[in-house]
């Protein structure tokens, strides 16, 4: 496989995360995900007056590649703008487990250029998958 265009997936990361409608906790969050085929979706978080509906940047950028016909995801790509990269929350943890393999490569930047970078399976060891059914 060709390597992870990476500065690709962090340029439509931070530019979704340009429009985070995040008026609540002001946390604004971009993430671009990598399809089979070369596909690069972007997300950003959307929050709600009714906070338990936010959804995350990362679940949004993967519900679009879902919704442009593929399933297999090869990379995920963060931007915040905190002091420190973060990691994508439990929940986008097991959608990534979902679609994902166990070493899918996640990486997390800072607008200021702080990066991090995990594999899915050290960041979700033991993920329920239909394997385990
Ligand atoms: N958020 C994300 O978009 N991704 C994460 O991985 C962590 C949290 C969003 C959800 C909410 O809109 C805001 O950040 C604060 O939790």
């Amino acid at each position: 496989m060709p390597g992870v265009p990476w500065e690709k997936l962090f340029e439509a990361a931070q530019a979704a995360r340009a429009l985070a409608y995040a008026p609540y906790s002001e946390f604004r969050v971009g993430a671009a995900v990598l399809s089979e085929g070369g596909g690069v979706f972007a997300g950003c978080n959307v929050e709600n007056a009714s906070y338990g509906l936010s959804v995350c940047a990362e679940r949004n950028a993967i519900a679009r590649m879902v919704a442009e016909g593929r399933r297999r995801l090869l990379a995920v790509a963060i931007v915040v703008d905190t002091e420190r990269p973060t990691p994508p929350c439990g929940m986008c943890r097991q959608v990534m487990a979902e679609l994902g393999a166990p070493a899918l490569p996640v990486r997390s930047r800072t607008l200021a250029g702080r990066e991090a970078r995990w594999k899915l399976a050290k960041l979700l060891p033991h993920a329920f998958t239909k394997r385990s059914m």
